[in-house]
């Protein structure tokens, strides 16, 4: 006898495993005047899941790994191969925050052609889910030109790491007028946030006041929407860290620490324990 083939159709059923979706930069945006967050920066996946675990929902993958990771003095070197290795990991270790990226030096500078192919490779090979642009009003074409192709941009005005040491140098940006410029150019070229580094606290108040996308604050004091700091200065690992960042551990005194006991340990055939 044939068997009958069961073609009662069933109802679809979506798959069980939970689909987490990221922050996006519009959510953050319309944080402004909500709530005050924190951001810190992470470089590979353990410590963006650590940061994510943590509750920090807005992670920077920083040229500052360039400093604290790479072992250069400045941000300068950082090239577009090695801060789409790091967001890659940042992105495999995290399933919900947002993931800023750098746009390091020279890949953004020269043409809005240049900048957006390269802002486009960190979205698609470095997993970004927005980038950041060091500069005010020269660079707001920049801005301008990855926003309108729906790459979310966030700028970075007052200390520019990336040129601070080629010339304007890392004091305080006191220049009222300037930064105001600065800051109003790249909220109008379509950014969604604005990273201030070293301002006046006086003028940073006036600019989160003024501005209608939120101020994320470093060293520029306490009238942010937000504050961001690296991670090896939270973390008390990064040996020179500015005066401003406050160490909230010592995880490099510790390391050097368990390093010691170990060493010691196999010195003295503690370690394989049986030896
Ligand atoms: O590279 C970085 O870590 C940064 C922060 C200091 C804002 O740009």
């Amino acid at each position: 006898m044939i068997q009958q083939k069961n073609t009662e159709a069933r109802p679809y059923e979506p798959a069980k495993t939970p689909v987490f979706r990221r922050l996006t930069a519009g959510s953050i945006k319309r944080r402004k005047g909500t709530h005050l967050f924190p951001v810190v920066t992470a470089y590979d996946a353990p410590f963006a899941r650590f940061a994510e675990e943590a509750g920090i929902d807005v992670i920077l993958v920083g040229d500052s790994v360039g400093n604290v990771m790479l072992g250069y003095d400045e941000t300068t070197p950082v090239t577009m191969e090695q801060m789409i290795h790091h967001a890659q990991a940042v992105s495999r270790g995290t399933s919900r925050a947002h993931v800023i990226v750098d746009m390091p030096f020279g890949s953004y500078q020269v043409s809005d052609e240049v900048a957006l192919t390269n802002a486009i490779r960190l979205v698609k090979d470095g997993g970004a889910c927005s980038v950041k642009v060091e500069g005010g009003v020269h660079e707001a074409d920049r801005v301008r030109a990855i926003a309108r192709a729906g790459i979310p941009v966030v700028g970075h005005i007052g200390i520019t790491p990336q040129t601070a040491g080629l010339g304007p140098g890392y004091k305080m940006r006191t220049h009222r007028d300037r930064l105001v410029a600065d800051a109003r150019a790249i909220e109008a070229a379509g950014a969604y946030a604005i990273v201030l580094e070293v301002v006046d606290a006086g003028i940073t108040r006036e600019i989160t006041e003024m501005l209608s996308i939120p101020t994320i604050g470093i060293g520029s004091g306490p009238h942010c929407d937000a504050q961001v700091l690296v991670l090896h200065d939270v973390l008390g690992i990064y040996a020179h860290s500015p005066s401003f960042a406050k160490r909230y551990a010592e995880f490099g005194s510790q390391a050097i620490d368990a390093l010691q006991k170990y060493a010691q340990d196999v010195r003295e055939s503690k370690f394989p324990s049986g030896a």
